[in-house]
């Protein structure tokens, strides 16, 4: 049997994971691991012999077919993986901000020398999206993708629904069992989640995506309130990654907050688990979901991309030549202001003759539509809580709308998924 021979770097917990899976699995030899710290304690038994400080004694080994690459961060990854190419192996990866931030270069040099860059654990871990897309469903014209891919936030926001609780509460809560990072920016200000937009809807759309044109929004303002009003109105609160485009080529990505009707899937993607929804012809509306996170899901993409690769070792001069990069054209992008959607406002006003008709007399004067609207009793201190929920109208407009109410207290603009 022809044995692929792997070198790994980082042996956290998907390294963990990975290699309790590769234990396992025959044909496939594990050369050499690279830690920060030799002598940690690990959660998986590994000979001391095959453990190394150094990265580039796997990098530069000329008997190591594949690098799999499990420490994310641009660098020193970026140095580590361009060296390897070079030195002719072949790449695994989970690291999504490398992907998202250098993609265009990591394939390009890929290419160049031949070599294959597969990355399915680095956009929503566990679940099989990215060699879907490439393969099963390259026959399609992908045009919308709506995904929840960040299990932290999906846990917090998740939490704040089922206790009533607040963000900063469940944030906490979440950093005790671990579910949350001790810095939870990366997750909570949604930038975890747009580095996976921007890779996965670059090789849905099959043009390129750049990070800098994705809008990004994170979670830490949505209120206990503004679930349970959404709740009322028949919708959920998620953090959603939002991909689109036109015929004419415009992409509109960008990851925030939405309300999500009931009647759709993912308003019951709970707790950590993703989901992905994807739209497109010839195969209309599907959605995966599964768990987006964590040592063995992640594993198994991670393993699943180095079987790919064992498949075809020594079978043919031109590798899995479904999983490559086929294009080079940058999508144009679409600015957040020019975007139309509907949105739930949620504000506070003092109790005064004519607020509801001013609320209503500001959206007609800009042509914005209500599809609902909620005042309950005036509270003890003068002053009325009032939800609106638009009909579809261009941000632009609806930003004007709420600078516009200058008396009232703007509580959330939220948008609403259609
Ligand atoms: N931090 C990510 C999440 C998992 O919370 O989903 C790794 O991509």
């Amino acid at each position: 049997m022809d044995k692929l021979r792997i070198g790994i770097i980082g042996l956290g917990t998907v390294g963990s994971g990975v290699v309790k899976t590769l234990q396992n699995i025959e044909n496939v030899e594990i050369v050499k691991i690279a830690v920060k710290n030799i002598s940690k304690p690990r959660s998986v038994e590994v000979p001391a012999s095959i453990l190394t400080d150094n990265p580039y004694e796997l990098v530069n080994d000329s008997s190591i077919d594949v690098v799999v690459e499990l420490i994310g961060g641009v660098e020193p990854a970026w140095s580590y993986i361009s060296a390897a190419i070079k030195n002719g192996k072949h790449i695994v990866t989970a690291n999504k901000e490398l992907l998202a931030k250098k993609g265009e270069e990591l394939f390009n040099l890929a290419e160049e020398h031949n070599r294959v860059c597969l990355y399915e654990a680095a956009i929503a871990g566990g679940i099989p999206i990215i060699m879907p897309i490439k393969t099963i469903l390259a026959g399609n014209k992908i045009n919308k993708i709506r995904a929840i891919l960040n299990g932290t936030t999906n846990y917090i926001l998740t939490k704040m629904d089922v206790d009533g609780a607040s963000y900063e509460d469940v944030l906490k809560e979440a950093q005790a069992l671990g579910y949350a990072e001790t810095d939870p920016t990366g997750d909570v200000e949604g930038f975890d989640a747009a580095y996976k937009i921007t890779t996965l809807a670059t090789i849905a759309f099959k043009q390129r995506i750049k990070i800098e044109n994705v809008y990004r929004e994170g979670i830490t303002k949505i209120r206990k309130e503004d679930m349970a009003l959404a709740n009322e109105f028949g919708y959920k609160i998620k953090l959603i990654a939002n991909a689109s485009i036109d015929d004419e080529g415009n992409a509109d990505v960008r990851v925030h907050p939405m309300l999500v009707s009931k009647s759709t899937t993912l308003a019951y993607i709970d707790y950590v688990t993703n989901a992905v929804a994807l739209s497109g012809h010839p195969i209309g509306d599907i959605v995966l979901s599964g768990p987006g996170a964590g040592e063995f899901p992640t594993a198994s993409s991670v393993v699943g991309d180095i079987l790919a690769i064992q498949a075809e070792k020594g079978t043919t001069d031109y590798m899995l030549p479904m999983m490559r990069c086929h294009h080079s054209h940058t999508a144009k992008p679409v600015k957040i202001d020019d975007t139309f959607n509907k949105y739930y406002i949620s504000i506070t006003a003092p109790n005064a003759i004519g607020i509801i008709a001013k609320i209503g007399t500001i959206c007609a004067r800009k042509n914005i539509s209500l599809a609902s609207i909620l005042q309950r009793e005036v509270s003890a201190n003068n002053t009325a809580d009032i939800v609106v929920i638009t009909e579809k109208c261009q941000e632009k407009l609806i930003k004007e709308v709420v600078n516009e109410l200058d008396d009232c207290i703007v509580n959330s603009l939220i948008r609403v998924a259609e």
